[in-house]
């Protein structure tokens, strides 16, 4: 079975567009989203209703959450703030309702999914380097856990010896007595200075995690937001891939 594991939408449409896209042509039929499908971008909705279609296991992010008013948005940024509080506007009681119901982690037979950390997974805790990966290890039973959040594609392993290493978002097969955390990047909003989408597919017979960049057509994105009136920096970051 091959998956398809995508996070991150943010509300980008044109970057969800293309990451499916090229899923269909991969043709990968199981596709797995890790949250945050709103929030930053102009066209919440839009990403709702694709997701919905296309992606039948899908658990909640911290801005999903906080644009249907389960989490405080008192801490995020003031334009992360100002962006959710807008797409809590937009959103059709229908799609708050989604959104709401979705669950915080899920298990697959090969692996589990979270959006931030698996202590708990409420909190929306950053997981960027491997001290902090370490203790997240007891959090979770199987090899290999799947999480998003912080943007930036990244591989936590840790080895027989309880040893934990980062080592990039290169492509891996699993190896035996080696456990992983995997951050498979942001659709919708990259933050590790390359702006193309980002996703990973993980392929169960031969266990191997293959991450992709994907162009999409990031002016239109940018017209979407200053269209909706919200701050500029979110749109001109999107070219930076920061
Ligand atoms: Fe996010």
């Amino acid at each position: 079975m091959r998956y398809a594991i995508i996070s991150d939408i943010h509300g980008n449409l044109q970057a969800a567009e293309a990451v499916l896209g090229l899923i269909e042509r991969l043709d990968i039929g199981q596709i797995v989203c890790l949250g945050d499908i709103v929030g930053y971008g102009g066209d919440p909705s839009g990403c709702v209703d694709l997701i919905r279609r296309f992606c039948p296991r899908v658990i909640i992010g911290n801005h999903d959450a906080g644009a249907v008013g389960l989490t405080s948005v008192d801490y995020f940024n003031p334009a992360a703030r100002e962006a959710v509080l807008w797409t809590d506007t937009v959103l059709s009681d229908e799609e708050r309702n989604y959104l709401r119901n979705l669950p915080y982690e899920m298990d697959f037979e090969d692996f589990q999914i979270v959006h931030s950390t698996p202590d708990d997974p409420a909190q929306w805790k950053y997981l960027l380097v491997e001290e902090e990966a370490g203790p997240l290890f007891d959090f979770f039973n199987g090899r290999l856990l799947f999480f998003g959040h912080t943007h930036v594609p990244v591989v936590f392993r840790r080895d027989a010896e309880g040893t934990v290493h980062a080592t990039g978002a290169d492509d891996f097969i699993l190896e035996k007595q080696v456990r992983y955390i995997v951050n498979v990047g942001s659709v919708g909003q990259p933050r590790d200075g390359d702006p193309r989408a980002t996703f990973a597919v993980y392929e169960s017979e031969s266990e191997k995690v293959t991450f992709y960049r994907e162009p999409y057509d990031i002016a239109a994105a940018q017209k979407r937001i200053l269209q909706n009136d919200l701050p500029q920096m979110l749109a001109i970051r999107l070219a930076f891939g920061r």
